[in-house]
């Protein structure tokens, strides 16, 4: 996470490069002012028990509709956090590579967005963490409230999707920060690392995936000059 992201756009981004396919790191400091609240509200959700072991996928997870205002109200997620994601996501875009000719005026067009929060405890499940991608979204992005207090649990695993080879490796993982955001290729196979000991600080992670669609000026006014 060394090379600075340039692009359009201001934020400040880092890119560390695996397999090597790039990942990108994002401080997001105007979430900090809400993260105690957003705790007890997930603290709140599984004291609950709306938050059923494996019942939105694998652990504690919501269903996809945090940046629904009616079943999530707060406009944090969306106002701040969701407008983070997209501005990171549009200055990483328009540094792509595109076979497109820079005169034909490449753009990239977001389509829609889901988000959903994923709390780690340290219970231990018959079954491991799955590895899964985000397809068909294009990036991916975990913004971390709360992480594990060991740089050793909790990380963002990714795995190579080329066949092992000796010149890379199968694994590669990434040590999550707190009020940092972190953004992958939707395609690249990954899971979180367990936290059997985590204790009563848990992972708390808004996990969020970014529907984008690449645009050429104005084409769809004018198929007939791209007809032939
Ligand atoms: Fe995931």
């Amino acid at each position: 996470m060394n090379k600075p992201v340039t692009g359009v756009g201001v934020r400040e981004i880092t890119q560390g490069d695996f397999f090597p396919i790039p990942v990108f790191q994002v401080p997001v400091p105007e979430m900090a002012p809400f993260h105690k609240e957003i705790i007890a509200l997930f603290d709140d959700l599984l004291a609950k028990g709306e938050l059923g072991p494996h019942t939105n996928g694998y652990g504690y997870q919501t269903k996809t509709n945090l940046f629904d205002p009616n079943s999530f109200p707060q406009p944090y997620f969306r106002e701040i956090l969701l407008a983070a994601f997209r501005q990171a996501c549009l200055q990483i875009l328009s540094g792509t590579v595109t076979d497109f000719s820079p005169d034909l005026n490449h753009s990239w067009f977001n389509t829609f967005n889901t988000g959903w929060g994923v709390v780690q405890t340290n219970e231990t499940w018959p079954t491991e963490i799955p590895w899964h991608t985000h397809l068909p979204a294009v990036l991916s992005g975990c913004y971390y409230i709360s992480t594990s207090p060991s740089s050793e649990e909790g990380n963002l695993q990714f795995s190579n999707p080329i066949m092992p080879n000796m010149f890379q490796p199968k694994f590669a993982e990434v040590a999550p920060t707190e009020g940092h955001m972190l953004i992958f290729p939707s395609f690249l196979n990954h899971r979180p690392s367990a936290t059997p000991s985590i204790g009563k600080q848990r992972r708390l992670a808004i996990c969020m995936d970014g529907h984008w669609t690449s645009r050429i000026g104005d084409f769809a006014d004018k198929p007939a000059e791209f007809a032939g």
